[in-house]
């Protein structure tokens, strides 16, 4: 096993050195957070034509043709026309190794989509010009906050009439408290977009209308060129270069250590099916997003360039191609270099586990890896030994925080009209739980066994009752509760049993036997809030760490 010292060079199998600072500072990984519809497969698929990852526009959608081969609930995916699961895609661009972490862009998938946040160290929020900041977009921004995550703004959709941009960053400000440092400023937007100023060149970039799924041609132009006044009508770029004069006036300025706080987002206006202004965002976005960061740990930070591997699951899948019955479990390496056939230990469990098939996940495609360094994800085959929030470690012991569950707003009871597939019933149940495809909670009353399925969207239990079906081939049947809202008790039982007896509300527990307070709405919430000032409840589940949790 290598000494725990700071030293950079580590030596592979094949006896190659390898620089780990360099593979780390090569690297970057980034999600985008967005409202379905704003343009977040389109910008993807702009961004991977950089990196060479894929040869033509439109081929991340063509992949739906491929899908025919996956799995059964990806079927539901099709027939809905939406992306449920998260991928990670990985691709080079100017020698930097650029992991993509896709989110599922349905809202009721939300919860996959903060998990998968919890393993980004930099955050894209891709908003439409003309709807501006939308639900989802908040909500998923919230999340960025918790772990303070630099955010780069990307307005959208300038080819078409949007919100007036002073407009689109006072929102930001206002809504999200969140400064703004415009990169760049439009000239015009809709049929009168012609392109936009680039503050640090002062250059103008024009914007030509292509033909559709052709990339426009980029013409730049100094401000002071008199060609300018012949291409872009006098008032719209008096009226650009007035609202610039205001921004430098009293907007923020370009400070990198305020956006690597995520305190500054830096915005960029473009248009991703034209492709325009998608490169210049990728360079910027390289220069200043933060490369992998240091994780907390029990014991404190871990330092990526700590020489032992470390990692942590952030998501599981199971049955992404039924011909294999596989379930992935996908991990973020922190630290270290990770190498295949790598015999790492489990926090959790402490067993020793050698990671013999770690694969590189590019959508639906799988690849071995053969090595990966901290900002990568690579995917493990997982015979159901690991949950969300593990940690895998060689050398010294670690273990990072667990990631927060969040709060669901629907309960159902989950029901088994046949006693004889309750063994498959109960397979199901635990394996979907573990996988985080939902959360599943307990009465207190023993004789009430049935699990509730508590899910933050409509959509979440209809795919889980599809799988129970599918590939554990058990129909079920759900009963709404009737609650909406889910509260966890700071202190647990203890706390509880202070303040006595409590109305309007439900107590179940959760899978690790912590009371959950459900609530009809949120004036019961307040209700209680007020009649038991002593209570803390918290809307994000306590991290859990070293624990294993109940099941059916
Ligand atoms: P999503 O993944 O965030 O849900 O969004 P997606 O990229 O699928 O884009 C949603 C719609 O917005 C698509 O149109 C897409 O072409 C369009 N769009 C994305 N970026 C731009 C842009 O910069 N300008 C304009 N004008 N439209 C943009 P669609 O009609 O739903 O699909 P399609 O037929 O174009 O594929």
């Amino acid at each position: 096993m290598p000494s725990e010292t700071n030293t950079p060079k580590l030596v592979s199998k094949e006896g190659k050195l390898i620089d780990l600072k360099e593979a780390v500072t090569f690297r970057r990984n980034f999600a985008i957070i967005s409202h379905p519809d704003a343009g977040k497969t389109t910008l993807t698929e702009k961004l991977l034509l950089y990196g060479g990852a894929i040869q033509q526009a439109g081929a991340v959608k063509a992949r739906g043709e491929q899908r025919k081969v996956t799995s059964d609930w990806m079927e539901l995916e099709k027939q809905r026309g939406i992306s449920i699961t998260s991928t990670v895609l990985q691709f080079v661009y100017n020698k930097i190794t650029i992991n993509l972490l896709d989110t599922p862009g349905h809202q009721d998938f939300s919860e996959d989509t903060y998990r998968t946040l919890a393993a980004a160290d930099n955050a894209v929020m891709l908003e439409d010009a003309a709807k501006g900041l939308e639900p989802q977009t908040r909500k998923l921004f919230e999340v960025c906050r918790l772990r303070n995550i630099p955010i780069f703004t990307f307005i959208n959709k300038m080819d078409r009439p949007g919100q007036e941009p002073l407009s689109l960053l006072d929102e930001i400000e206002a809504e999200l408290d969140l400064a703004t440092y415009a990169v760049n400023w439009p000239i015009g937007s809709g049929d009168l977009f012609r392109g936009v100023i680039e503050r640090h060149s002062r250059e103008v970039v024009l914007f030509s209308r292509a033909v559709r799924g052709k990339q426009s041609k980029e013409r730049r132009l100094k401000l002071n060129d008199p060609a300018l006044n012949k291409l872009v009508e006098k008032d719209l770029l008096d009226k650009a270069l007035e609202e610039l004069e205001l921004l430098e006036a009293a907007g923020s300025d370009l400070d990198i250590e305020l956006i690597r706080a995520g305190e500054i987002t830096p915005v960029f206006f473009g248009s991703a099916t034209t492709n325009f202004g998608v490169k210049s965002f990728l360079d910027s976005f390289l220069e200043m997003a933060q490369g992998p960061v240091a994780r907390n740990a029990s014991d404190g930070p871990v330092d990526p360039m700590r020489e032992t591997f470390t990692g942590f699951v952030f998501k599981l899948q199971a049955n992404m191609d039924p011909r294999h019955r596989d379930r992935v479990a996908f991990v973020r390496v922190c630290s270290g270099r990770f190498e295949k056939d790598m015999t790492v230990s489990h926090a959790r469990t402490g067993k020793n586990i050698r990671l013999s098939r770690p694969q590189k996940i590019f959508a639906q495609d799988r690849a071995v890896v053969e090595d990966a360094y901290p900002g990568d994800v690579i995917g493990l085959n997982n015979p159901g030994m690991f949950s969300i929030g593990d940690t895998l470690y060689a050398g010294k012991r670690v273990e990072y925080e667990g990631i927060p569950c969040f709060s669901p707003e629907i309960f159902c009871w989950l029901r088994n009209p046949n006693p004889s597939a309750f063994k498959n019933f109960r397979k199901g149940v635990n394996e979907l739980r573990e996988e985080g495809a939902v959360q599943i909670l307990y009465d207190n009353d023993q004789s009430k066994r049935d699990p509730i399925l508590a899910a933050v969207g409509q959509l979440q239990l209809e795919v889980v009752q599809h799988r129970l079906e599918n590939e554990y081939s058990v129909e079920t049947r759900l009963e709404p509760l009737g609650y909406q809202v889910a509260r966890w008790v700071d202190g647990g039982w203890p706390s509880l049993e202070k303040v006595g007896r409590i109305f309007n509300c439900k107590i179940v527990q959760d899978s690790w036997q912590r009371p959950v307070l459900l609530f009809k709405n949120l004036w019961n919430l307040n209700q209680l809030e007020q009649d038991h000032p002593s209570l803390s409840l918290s809307s994000v589940a306590p991290v859990v760490s070293g624990v294993n949790p109940i099941t059916l």
